[in-house]
């Protein structure tokens, strides 16, 4: 896989993909500019080296047609105050005006293109749509890690229509920290895993076993397992497809030596609601009808003491229905358990993003990705669309 710094760029028109689906406000104010600022470095560098830089991006699903809630305008407005320098914004991503001002460009002069994803093309992986992408520029520049899971054209099929393309620095940045802690990681490396689904988190399981030395499972993921040791849950969701095979899972864990930690109490309550009556029982007391929406305080305890030692941490997904104030209090402990920690720790996907944040934590964690679902694919240990398409053959290029 190529780099960015292996290029040229001088004089030349630097295509360049990043993720931009940042969280807005009804009012379309960006609430979060944490993916742009990632980006920064790969755009200033164009700029420095004398590229006409010219930027793709998605934002939301608008499902191949124009929404105008989803456009990248106010994008172009912070990142102009980020860069403290004019950026044009293009009313299209293709087509003849972008063309005109793609040949107007000088050297130094910043073009977004509006949402890709008002073009069906896109998400189909278009030929067609992908190389009216590519005929704007000379050289391409993948930096938009949290979409690199995606075959999009704009992320996959354009690198057939370049000669040269290479990898950004956010995309190295966060496959660098995923490779380290996955493949020659500080002892002991333990992973925490939550989520609502265990269906959606089976195949990062599986990919973590033979890798970790501690597993803490959390949020309603763990009931499945809890089901699995004979535990009566109550109203809890439970997979029960998913039992056998997810107490395989546990069983073969232990038989691997790896230690594998459950909830030990809950928060419960009647309803998955703010104001439903709530109560912190032992797992073995979940009343009939009540539901665990949280892991209580006991395990909160027994995860913090777990991470003591940890030199390496690897965390997707929270511990409870974190949304709902009342049953957020054991995902925010475990923000503060990891960044009390003296590990390396690097933390994934959009929902464990969001709970850094609220809590204010993000500088004493060593790495947050900027991937929710193409860090999941990370864990899965699958190949990334983009990254294989520059060539980049693991999950480390
Ligand atoms: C994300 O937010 O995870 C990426 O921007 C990808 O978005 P998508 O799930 O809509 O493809």
């Amino acid at each position: 896989m190529k780099l960015i710094k292996e290029l040229n760029l001088a004089g030349k028109k630097v295509l360049v993909r990043v993720d931009f689906n940042v969280p807005m406000d009804e009012h379309q104010n960006i609430t979060d500019d944490t993916r742009i600022r990632e980006v920064l470095p790969t755009l200033r560098y164009i700029l420095d080296n004398k590229g006409k830089l010219i930027i793709m991006s998605h934002m939301g699903r608008p499902k191949g047609k124009r929404v105008d809630e989803l456009s990248l305008a106010p994008v172009a407005k912070r990142l102009a105050r980020l860069l403290e320098q004019e950026v044009d914004m293009a009313q299209d991503c293709i087509g003849e005006e972008v063309e005109r001002r793609v040949d107007s460009m000088g050297e130094n002069e910043i073009l977004l293109l509006e949402n890709l994803r008002f073009h069906k093309g896109e998400e189909e992986n278009d030929p067609e749509f992908a190389k009216k992408l590519a005929a704007l520029g000379d050289v391409y520049i993948n930096d938009a890690f949290a979409v690199s899971h995606r075959a999009h054209a704009s992320v996959e099929g354009i690198v057939n229509y370049f000669h040269e393309a290479a990898a950004g620095f956010l995309l190295l940045k966060e496959l660098k920290y995923f490779k380290d802690a996955m493949e020659n990681p500080r002892r002991p490396l333990v992973a925490i895993v939550g989520g609502a689904k265990v269906s959606g988190k089976f195949g990062a399981l599986e990919n973590l076993l033979p890798r970790v030395n501690k597993l803490i499972i959390g949020g309603a993921m763990a009931n499945t397992f809890l089901k699995g040791l004979g535990f009566d849950l109550g109203n809890s969701k439970v997979e029960d497809d998913l039992v056998g095979a997810a107490d395989e899972l546990r069983q073969r864990a232990i038989r691997e030596g790896i230690k594998f930690y459950l909830p030990v109490d809950a928060v419960v309550a009647p309803e998955p609601d703010p104001k439903a009556e709530t109560k912190i029982v032992p797992i073995q007391e979940i009343p009939e009808n009540w539901m665990a929406l949280d892991i209580g305080p006991a395990t909160s305890r027994l995860f913090d003491e777990v991470l003591y030692n940890a030199k390496t941490i690897i965390w997707n997904g929270p511990m409870g229905m974190f949304e709902i104030d009342s049953f957020s209090r054991g995902t925010i402990s475990m923000v503060y358990s990891v960044a009390d920690s003296y590990a390396l720790s690097i933390v994934g996907g959009g929902d464990t993003d969001v709970a850094i944040h609220s809590t204010g934590q993000t500088d004493r964690i060593s790495y947050i990705s900027t991937g929710g679902g193409a860090f999941l694919q990370l864990l899965e240990g699958k190949p990334l669309p983009g990254i294989v398409a520059l060539g980049g053959s693991d999950i480390g290029g």
